[in-house]
């Protein structure tokens, strides 16, 4: 007996129940058509929803910002200093976001992490939508405060359980804008008032709002002209704007605080300099133009109409996340296979990313693709669909 061997016994239950995941191997740069495992496919895999992730000029002012500022920040920012282009994209974001300030961290991941334990700690509640990202989870545990999850979107659920807490020193509300798996859009504006009614701060995490909603895809705050009213917008630089970093976009005085207060700011390095100056180029380009955001929506609409018209059930979809639901794990991975044999790499995904039995294929629509490559991967899905009974 190894005292390692429950790690294989997990490995082989994870296998057993069809949820291993197969990490792919990519060729190349992210696009509409990739090379995967030595095999050209269309991607319908990546959160590249505006196709920034190659472009022409977020790759040169990458490699000028090599030149100009080297490859590393050669430690955290707090002992180590800053540099004027991390004081710029944060200048710039705040701009398009339409707050005051915002602070980037080194994934959104991070952010999460640095501002739920800033905000909420022992003795306080936080009230996180049950289908709120992993990272929101993951911040909530860190914090130590109580955690009480409602129902997904439930506006009823929520008020009856912030009602029900009284006496505690602060209360937090925090949902996902977009919800990642299953691409519906929180009701932001009910979840405001409630939680003004109960003195409650209130969080979105705009992941996969950014870039996709909203004016010029400024995100939810904007799409539900809600500026000014929610106290923390969390967001990535690794989605739409087709990097890699993480911010928090607030007032003033929140950026302060958790530029003293958000632990992965305070004890991790930044990104590259490079990775800003791209990032800073992809605000530039959407400060500048709707075009893509536009694209992205009319390309939504296109592949969206075919698979419904098909008879796929896509859930409860309004954004460009499009769950294709299959139910059970194994055949969904049957299905991401065979679309793979095919020449299309989409995913399954199952439990634990979602519940046990609402396995589905997550397919990601981008402004890089076309209406060609979408009428030919919808025929690819019926076909599929039809072999294996989900049609
Ligand atoms: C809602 C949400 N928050 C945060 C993250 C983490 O972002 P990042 O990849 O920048 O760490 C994700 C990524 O999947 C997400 O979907």
């Amino acid at each position: 007996m190894d005292k390692l061997d429950f790690v294989t016994e997990e490995l082989e239950k994870l296998k057993d129940a069809g949820l291993l995941i197969n990490i792919r191997t990519i060729e190349g740069p992210q696009g509409a058509w990739i090379t995967v495992d030595g095999k050209k496919v269309l991607n319908l895999c990546s959160n590249n929803y505006l196709g920034f992730a190659n472009d022409p000029v977020l790759k040169s002012v990458a490699q000028k910002a090599i030149e100009t500022y080297g490859v590393g920040p050669a430690a955290v920012r707090t002992i180590a200093g800053t540099t004027t282009l991390h004081k710029e994209l944060e200048r710039k974001l705040a701009l398009f976001k339409g707050v005051e300030s915002a602070i980037t961290f080194q994934s959104g991941f991070c952010a999460n992490l640095a501002v739920i334990p800033a905000i909420a700690g022992e003795g306080d509640i936080v009230f996180s939508d049950e289908l709120n990202h992993a990272s929101i989870i993951d911040g909530c545990r860190l914090s130590k405060a109580k955690v009480v999850r409602y129902r997904h979107c439930n506006l009823q659920d929520l008020q009856a359980k912030i009602s029900d807490e009284k006496n505690t020193r602060r209360k937090l509300v925090i949902t996902d804008g977009v919800f990642s798996m299953e691409g519906d859009i929180a009701p932001l504006p009910e979840i405001v008032e409630i939680a003004n009614k109960y003195g409650a701060v209130i969080m979105v995490d705009d992941a996969h709002g950014e870039g996709v909603l909203g004016r010029g895809g400024r995100g939810i705050v904007d799409h539900f002209n809600l500026h000014g009213k929610v106290d923390i917008e969390v967001g990535t630089m690794s989605k739409a704007f087709g990097v890699v970093g993480g911010y928090i976009a607030g007032s003033k005085r929140i950026t302060d605080y958790l530029a003293q207060k958000g632990r992965s700011f305070l004890f991790s390095s930044a990104v590259t300099a490079a990775d800003v100056a791209a990032c800073i180029a992809a605000v530039d380009t959407l400060s500048a133009s709707d075009a893509l955001v536009k694209r992205l929506w009319e390309n939504t609409k296109f592949f969206q109409g075919r698979m419904k018209q098909i008879g796929f059930n896509l859930g409860n979809t309004k954004t460009p996340i499009t769950p294709v639901m299959i139910g059970d794990a194994k055949i969904a991975k049957d299905f991401s296979q065979r679309l793979f044999e095919e020449g299309i790499f989409a995913q399954a995904i199952g439990y634990p990313t979602v519940p046990i039995g609402k396995a589905r294929i997550r397919v990601m629509l981008s402004a890089a693709h076309s209406k060609d490559d979408f009428a030919w991967a919808t025929e690819c899905f019926a076909k599929i669909g039809k072999f294996l009974g989900i049609l």
